[in-house]
C-alpha cells in the first residue's frame, strides 16, 4: 500500500483545493490530509482564515478523497507524522517548490502544479469589505503600522496626515503610500480606520474629531489624563457605531490572554504581589516613546492583573538635571496584594514580571510586555511548568485581526480590550506621574 499525505489551511474551500485531494490520492492508496490547526495559523502570523477548523475539515472530508485527517499542530510536526504513519510520498502545490526537500531523507516529496487563478487569498479580498487606513504622525516613523498590516486581510494602510505637509509627504514616499494630507478633514473623508500616533497633547482632539465623523480609531496611549473625557470619547463612539481601540498590542497576543486567565485563575493561589520593570532601552529602541507612554503598558498589565480595585497609591520619581523623569517607581496598594511597576528612562535596570501568588509564581523574563513565554512555579511540589507561544512581528497584526473582527460583527466582542473602569484607574495613575513631574 502506498501512502500520502499533504497539507494545507484548506480555508474558503476551492477548486485548487479540490484538484491537489484528487491529485494526490492519484498518487497511492491512502490519503492523509493534514488541516493547519488555528492556533498554529496564529502563531505563524497567518491572521485572515475565515473558516473554522470544523469547516475546514468538514470540506476537506466532503471530497471524499481523504482517508484520514489530522490536525497539523505546530512548526515540526510532519517529519513525525510521515514516521507516524509510513508515509510514502508527501504531495505539496508547487507555490512550496524546494521549501520540503529536507524532508526527502523521510519519503519521496512530490511537487504538483498549482490550480491557475485560484487561491484563499484572492477569495477573502473579493469576500471582504477591504477597510482604508490612514495614519496621523508628527514623525517620520512607522512603528511597523504599515508593514504589520498587510499579514491581515481586509486592511489596507492608504494615506498619512501630519500638521506639517513635509512630513506627511516624506512619511508617504517613505513607505509607499497613496497620499499625504495636512487638512484633516479631507484625510479623514478618505479612509475607514484612522491609527493615531501624533503626541499626546493632539490625540483627543483628533480622535473627537475622527468619531464625529464615525471613524473607527485606534490611538496610542494616553489620549486623556481626564476621566470624563475618556467616558465621552468611548460614548461617542458608541454613538456613531464605531469601534475605539487603545493602542496596546500585549493585550491582543494569546498567551498573555492564557497568562491572565491563569492568574486570575487559582493556579497560583491569591495574587500577593505583582512586581515589574520596564526599561526604555529594551522598550523602545529607537527612543521615540515618551516616559507616560512607556509608563501605560506596566500600569494596564496591573490592573488587568491584580485588578482596577486598588485602594491606594504612590508615585516616586527620580528626576534628570534638566527637570525630565529619569525613573519611576509606580506602587498600587490593594486589600491583600501590592503591585509595583519600575519604569526607567535612562537607567539599565533589569526588565521582567512576576506574579506571586499564595501557592505559586508566574515569571515573564526580559520584554514581558512583548510575552510570547511564561512559566509557573507550583510552591506545593516545586514543579515548574512552561507556557510559550510565538508570534509574528511586533505584535500590531494581532490587535489589528480584533479590531476588524469587532467591527464586522454586530456584537459586542471586544474582551481584549481596556474597560471603563481600568482606564478610570489607569487614568488616575497617569494623572499623578503627570503631577509628580511638573
Ligand atoms: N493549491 C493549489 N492550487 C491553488 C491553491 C492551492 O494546488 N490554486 C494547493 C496548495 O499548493 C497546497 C494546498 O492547495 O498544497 C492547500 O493550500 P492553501 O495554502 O490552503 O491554499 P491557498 O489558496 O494557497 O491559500 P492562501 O491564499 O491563504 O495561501
Amino acid at each position: 500500500m502506498r501512502t500520502v499525505i499533504t497539507y494545507g489551511t484548506f480555508d474558503l474551500f476551492h477548486k485548487g483545493h479540490y484538484n491537489i485531494l484528487k491529485r494526490a490520492k492519484e498518487e497511492g492508496d491512502y490519503l492523509i490530509v493534514g488541516v493547519t490547526g488555528e492556533s498554529y495559523d496564529a502563531e505563524r502570523g497567518k491572521l485572515s482564515v475565515q473558516d473554522s477548523l470544523a469547516t475546514r475539515i468538514e470540506n476537506v472530508k466532503a471530497t471524499g478523497f481523504a482517508d484520514k485527517i489530522i490536525v497539523e499542530e505546530y512548526l515540526g510536526q510532519k517529519i513525525p507524522d510521515i514516521l507516524k504513519y509510513h508515509v510514502d510520498v508527501l504531495v505539496i502545490g508547487s507555490d512550496w517548490k524546494g521549501k520540503f526537500d529536507h524532508l526527502k531523507k523521510y519519503c519521496e516529496i512530490k511537487y504538483l502544479e498549482r490550480t491557475k487563478d485560484i487561491s484563499s487569498t484572492q477569495l477573502r479580498e473579493e469576500k471582504l469589505t477591504i477597510y482604508k487606513l490612514g495614519i496621523v504622525t508628527d514623525d517620520i516613523n512607522d512603528k511597523e503600522v504599515v508593514s504589520e498590516s498587510p499579514r491581515v486581510s481586509g486592511i489596507h494602510v492608504e494615506s498619512v496626515f501630519s500638521e506639517n505637509r513635509e512630513t506627511a509627504d516624506a512619511f508617504c514616499e517613505k513607505y509607499e503610500l497613496y497620499k499625504g494630507f495636512d487638512d484633516y478633514d479631507d484625510f479623514l473623508d478618505s479612509i475607514d480606520i484612522v491609527y493615531i500616533k501624533s503626541n499626546f497633547s493632539s490625540r483627543l482632539n483628533y480622535i473627537e474629531r475622527a468619531l464625529k465623523k464615525a471613524k473607527h480609531v485606534i490611538c496610542e496611549v494616553p489620549y486623556t489624563i481626564e476621566l470624563e473625557k475618556e467616558k465621552y470619547i468611548k460614548k461617542l463612539a458608541q454613538e456613531n457605531g464605531v469601534v475605539f481601540f487603545e493602542d496596546v498590542p500585549m493585550l491582543h497576543l494569546g498567551v498573555f490572554g492564557q497568562l491572565l486567565w491563569m492568574a486570575r485563575g487559582n493556579v497560583i493561589g491569591d495574587i500577593v504581589s505583582v512586581k515589574c520593570s520596564v526599561s526604555k532601552k529594551m522598550f523602545d529602541e529607537d527612543n521615540h516613546i515618551p516616559f507616560i507612554d512607556m509608563a501605560y503598558v506596566p500600569i494596564c498589565a496591573i490592573m488587568k492583573i491584580a485588578g482596577y480595585n486598588y485602594t491606594d497609591s504612590h508615585v516616586s520619581i527620580v528626576k534628570k538635571e534638566n527637570g525630565d523623569i529619569r525613573y519611576g517607581l509606580l506602587t498600587f496598594e490593594y486589600e491583600n496584594a501590592i503591585a509595583t511597576a519600575e519604569v526607567s528612562e535612562d537607567v539599565d535596570i533589569e526588565c521582567g514580571m512576576t506574579i506571586y501568588g499564595t501557592t505559586g509564581e508566574i515569571k515573564i523574563p526580559d520584554d514581558w510586555w512583548r510575552v510570547g513565554y511564561f512559566s509557573i512555579l507550583d510552591y506545593h511540589d516545586s514543579k515548574l511548568k512552561h507556557y510559550s507561544s510565538n508570534f509574528e512581528g511586533n505584535g500590531f497584526r494581532y490587535l489589528i485581526q480584533s479590531i476588524l473582527r469587532e467591527i464586522r460583527s454586530s456584537d459586542n466582542l471586544e474582551i481584549a480590550g481596556i474597560t471603563h473602569e481600568e482606564n478610570n484607574a489607569i487614568t488616575n495613575m497617569i494623572r499623578k506621574i503627570e503631577e509628580k513631574s511638573n
